[in-house]
């Protein structure tokens, strides 16, 4: 049975990959690396746990010797590479951790499928990355694939030198490599710091929601579950080497997406129309601010035939009712509850 390796599988796009991947392909074990940090959340994949071909190891990549040690005893036939620190703003307050997993937990992770690849012959290393690498746009204008990279918070530079980590591991070692960069995903089981979900829980409580700015910055949003189809696609069609953008087309100003959201609320809320809005809270802008992503993803979609599934407002309206559906996820996180999910229910095993 081959054996592909996830990290950042407990987080959010990671556990939507490995639904996916568990699901789809039960001839092969699909092995969970995470450390569960703050957002790693077992919770987000009760329903494919007890699955067979699915396992789930505690680890922190920035141990190298622990990373090497686990390739040594699993020997992976391929590594989808998600686990990051992923939020903007503790990239500001608190840069030292991204720099540690993002750069040198994706390096030690190299290093490890280097050891144990010694022929790379049907092996495939894919690092998930983001569009920030490339930085903000002005009005007009989207990231190809081609663009330069100048990323602009500690979060972006991070994601980039990893990007060009893995590239050099390609030109250096031969190391059979892809990428792909997304842009901003929604949907369910995402960290209430992120905007959406914020935003949800927020109203939900009615509590303010913090818009930075004049929320006039625009972000090009994809449903978290087409993410995971492209990556899937990626994972099994796309050419060692190459890189590939991926995005919904779907650009919005926050204060127009804040706005639609409001009103998808007032509705699955029973709230008369406009109750939400006046939660809306205009707050200190967020340093350095990239005022706009929006991503070209013809070649993925071209030379790989992806398309996503989903209009935006369909998108945004299955979101709000997973959301609603499921308060007691949010209130685990809220309460912190959701910490002890992995010695309730891993360490009794
Ligand atoms: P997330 O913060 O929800 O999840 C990250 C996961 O990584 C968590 O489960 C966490 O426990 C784990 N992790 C963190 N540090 C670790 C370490 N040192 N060792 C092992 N595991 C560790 O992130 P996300 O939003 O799901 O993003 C996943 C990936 O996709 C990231 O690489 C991110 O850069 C990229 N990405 C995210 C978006 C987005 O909109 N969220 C868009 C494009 C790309
Ligand atoms: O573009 C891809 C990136 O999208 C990923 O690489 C990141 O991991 C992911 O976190 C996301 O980054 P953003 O910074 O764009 O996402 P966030 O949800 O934090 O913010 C979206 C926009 O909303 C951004 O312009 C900042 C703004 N915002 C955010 C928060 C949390 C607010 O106005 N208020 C808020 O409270």
């Amino acid at each position: 049975m081959k054996s592909i390796l996830i990290t950042g599988g407990a987080g959010f796009i990671g556990s939507h990959v490995v639904r996916c991947f568990v699901r789809k392909y039960p001839h092969l074990r699909i092995v969970n690396l995470d450390k569960l940090t703050y957002a790693g959340n077992l919770a987000n994949l009760f329903d494919v746990e007890k699955e067979p071909n699915y396992e789930f190891i505690k680890a922190d990549i920035v141990d190298a010797e622990a990373i090497s040690e686990i390739f040594r005893q699993y020997q992976f036939d391929a590594v989808i590479h998600l686990a990051a620190e992923s939020h903007v703003d503790r990239s500001i307050s608190n840069p030292m951790e991204f720099i540690f997993t993002n750069i040198v937990g994706t390096v030690n992770l190299l290093n490890a499928a280097r050891e144990i690849w010694q022929n790379p012959e049907g092996k495939r290393f894919y690092h998930i990355s983001t569009d920030e690498v490339y930085g903000s746009l002005g009005e007009t204008g989207l990231f190809l694939e081609s663009t330069a990279y100048d990323p602009r918070s500690p979060y972006s530079a991070s994601k980039a030198s990893s990007d060009h980590l893995v590239r050099a591991y390609h030109h250096t070692y031969k190391l059979p490599v892809v990428i792909s960069n997304c842009s901003n995903n929604y949907g369910s089981f995402q960290f209430p710091e992120k905007l959406i979900p914020l935003s949800i829980n927020n109203i939900r409580q009615n509590k303010p929601i913090p818009i930075y700015g004049k929320g006039e910055n625009i972000r090009d949003w994809l449903y978290v579950e087409d993410h995971a189809s492209a990556i899937d696609l990626i994972f099994h069609e796309g050419k060692d080497g190459e890189t590939y953008n991926i995005g919904g087309n779907n650009e919005w100003t926050n204060i127009h997406l804040i706005r639609a959201l409001c009103r998808v609320m007032d509705k699955k809320l029973d709230r008369p129309t406009g109750d939400s809005e006046k939660l809306i809270t205009f707050v200190k802008d967020r340093a350095g601010h990239d005022l706009r992503y929006a991503i070209d993803s013809s070649k993925l979609q071209k030379e790989l035939g992806w398309q996503p599934s989903l209009q935006f407002e369909e998108g945004l309206e299955k979101t709000v009712e997973w959301y609603l559906s499921n308060e007691s996820w949010m209130n685990n996180i809220t309460s912190g509850e959701y910490q002890k999910y992995y010695d309730t229910q891993y360490n009794k095993r």
